[in-house]
């Protein structure tokens, strides 16, 4: 699937992308299937986890750490006003819905488990790749909230490390709509943090480097089309911006291990991982 040019290119800069190499019936598929979940949710469900006026960090602990064999909407955090009503139509106050599309979604399913995939995580070092995780991520207009310089190896600590992360464009992102950006160096960058869950459900964000964030001059904006995917290591540093743009930016990621790496019993997502085959 990748050529010897696009490993090394991946070994050097710890990050990829492949442009357009879904069709657009691909991703609208995706897409519909995603706002159909949004549509079928109830937003009183988990009003009460999410509205400022009831926040309860406990709660928003629980939701979470809770949802890695299920299908949840998470909200925006700026999503509802004062009083606790949402500012803005449900579809477009969700952040995202995780964890578990790709084993209970029978159309995100289908897509995780298109060959293709298993092949690039294979051709990148991954000999028996398993997904540990799905995401539909839509960074909406206005309100799409900054995620701020981490490594995505912090909530997926295997050894050696193994974790390579999935990044589809189901729409054009750009600087405008708050596309991803990664550390030009960061191929090798040191992990700095874990990201531990304990047996009592407590959780933790340990320091395991003592070392600064890149700094800003090192942000490479990735502006991809939709259908385009980027895969990265566990390691490389990436951030995003807000999103204060008139225009979404959805995409959709998995997270995948190794089987033949350790998973730390210490990562917050305890959920089986699905195999899956190229
Ligand atoms: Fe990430």
């Amino acid at each position: 699937m990748l050529s010897k040019q696009q490993q090394r290119n991946f070994e050097q800069q710890g990050f990829l992308v492949l442009s357009e190499l879904f069709n657009d019936e691909q991703i609208a598929i995706l897409k519909s299937e995603a706002l159909g979940i949004v549509d079928a949710f109830d937003p009183e469900s988990s009003r009460s986890v999410f509205s400022t006026q009831t926040e309860s960090d406990k709660n928003r602990d629980d939701y979470f750490l809770s949802s890695d064999d299920k299908i949840r909407c998470f909200f925006e955090e700026d999503a509802f006003a004062k009083n606790g009503e949402l500012n803005q139509e449900k579809h477009l106050s969700i952040n995202k819905i995780g964890h578990a599309l790709h084993v209970l979604n029978p159309v995100f399913k289908a897509f995780s488990q298109l060959p293709v995939i298993a092949k690039i995580a294979i051709d990148l070092g991954v000999n028996s790749p398993e997904i540990r995780q799905s995401m539909y991520i839509f960074k909406q207009p206005k309100i799409g909230g900054v995620v701020r310089w981490h490594q995505d190896a912090t909530y997926f600590y295997t050894s050696p490390q193994s974790v390579l992360t999935f990044w589809f464009a189901i729409e054009d992102a750009t600087l405008e709509n708050g596309c991803l950006q990664v550390d030009k160096q960061g191929a090798k960058f040191p992990l700095k943090e874990q990201f531990k869950r304990f047996e009592d459900d407590s959780t933790q964000l340990q320091t395991l480097v003592d070392i600064d964030w890149p700094t800003q001059d090192r942000a490479l904006p990735l502006e991809v089309k939709a259908g385009s995917l980027v895969v990265f290591n566990g390691v490389l540093p990436h951030f995003s911006e807000a999103n204060r743009s008139a225009k979404s930016r959805h995409a959709f990621t998995l997270h995948i291990t190794s089987a033949d790496a350790q998973y730390s019993e210490y990562n917050w997502l305890r959920a089986a991982p699905t195999a899956i085959k190229a």
